[in-house]
């Protein structure tokens, strides 16, 4: 029996763990750093319908709690996509998700049909969230904005659709909230947050663009408390982001009501992070004879639950 075997609506996939948009390859070499059955999704970079060229350099920089990047949705459009990138996926040895951006309302509609239609594409994310880009929260901030759009995106396709939330929102469960009522199909708690990393030196930003959004290991945090307030607000599966890179992250986040978890800032260090954290994983549930169903949403809060902005779970 697969110990990690997970199942993200009906999507049914090997293992919860996932790569995060952007931070991995699709191509045969890079799949070559994970063992087969440990990588339960390839989450693939965002597309837009035009290519567009990205922010100013530097783009990534590090500092010691992760990374920070202001990539701004660099990728070689639609077009390009659909017949360079498209064909490989077919023969992709675990599920594909394609991850659609937009500049409003019809280009998220007009990528969600496009991955729709390609075979190789299991599941489609919906990147509402990039602090990168003018606009790249405006439907991750507003709850009606939101439900719009995935609504529009929903009539576009029968395949899941995911969407990715934004952590910059004084509260997140009204969002959650909405994607489920717009016909959502998972939620991905959470995008990056947003920060400002500065050289006195040379009294300037160090990324080229200003701002950035913050990745790794002191996002956890967040990710983790974004998690438990989605879990609560909403019945949608959760597919936790935020600066995980071993086992006990990845069962943290499962015991504060995640189904499956995307890793991205550890593969960057190591790109055999997703094998070595599934070994451990099997290795720690065996151990304990834990599951992970029975592990999902056990997390014991102490009461009374005081959390701005979350309602509670029903069942
Ligand atoms: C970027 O391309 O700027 C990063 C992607 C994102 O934050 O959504």
């Amino acid at each position: 029996m697969n110990v990690l075997a997970t199942r993200i609506g009906k999507l049914e996939l090997e293992s919860p763990l996932l790569t995060a948009s952007g931070t991995f390859g699709h191509d045969p070499a890079a799949l070559s750093f994970l063992q087969p059955g440990d990588l339960g999704a390839l989450v693939l970079k965002t597309v837009t319908p035009e290519a567009r060229e990205g922010n100013p350099n530097p783009r990534m920089c590090e500092w010691p709690g992760g990374v920070m990047n202001s990539i701004g949705l660099e990728n070689k459009g639609l077009a390009y996509w659909r017949e360079h990138v498209a064909p490989q996926l077919a023969v992709c040895p675990v599920p594909v998700v394609a991850n659609a951006g937009g500049h409003d309302l019809e280009e998220y509609g007009v990528m969600t049909a496009a991955f729709d239609a390609m075979q190789g594409v299991a599941a489609i994310e919906l990147n509402l969230s990039c602090p990168n880009v003018k606009g790249g929260t405006q439907f991750s901030t507003d709850p009606d904005a939101l439900m719009e759009v995935v609504e529009l995106c929903r009539k576009q396709t029968a395949k899941p659709l995911w969407v990715k939330l934004s952590p910059n929102v004084a509260a997140i469960a009204p969002l959650a909230q909405a994607a489920e009522a717009a016909g959502a199909d998972g939620l991905v708690v959470c995008n990056t947050v947003l920060g400002l990393l500065v050289d006195w030196r040379t009294r300037k930003p160090r990324l080229g663009n200003g701002f950035g959004g913050m990745s790794g290991p002191a996002v956890r945090p967040v990710a983790l408390r974004m998690v438990w307030d989605c879990f609560r607000a909403s019945k949608l599966p959760i597919i936790a982001s935020g600066g995980a890179s071993s086992a006990d992250d990845v069962l943290d986040f499962i015991v504060a009501g995640a189904t499956a978890v995307q890793v991205g800032t550890a593969s960057f260090r190591r790109p055999d992070a997703i094998s070595r954290m599934a070994t451990e994983l099997r290795a720690i549930l065996a151990e304990n004879d834990f599951t992970l169903d029975s592990l999902r949403g056990s997390l014991e809060w102490p009461t009374p639950v005081s959390c701005a902005g979350a309602a509670s779970r029903t069942s």
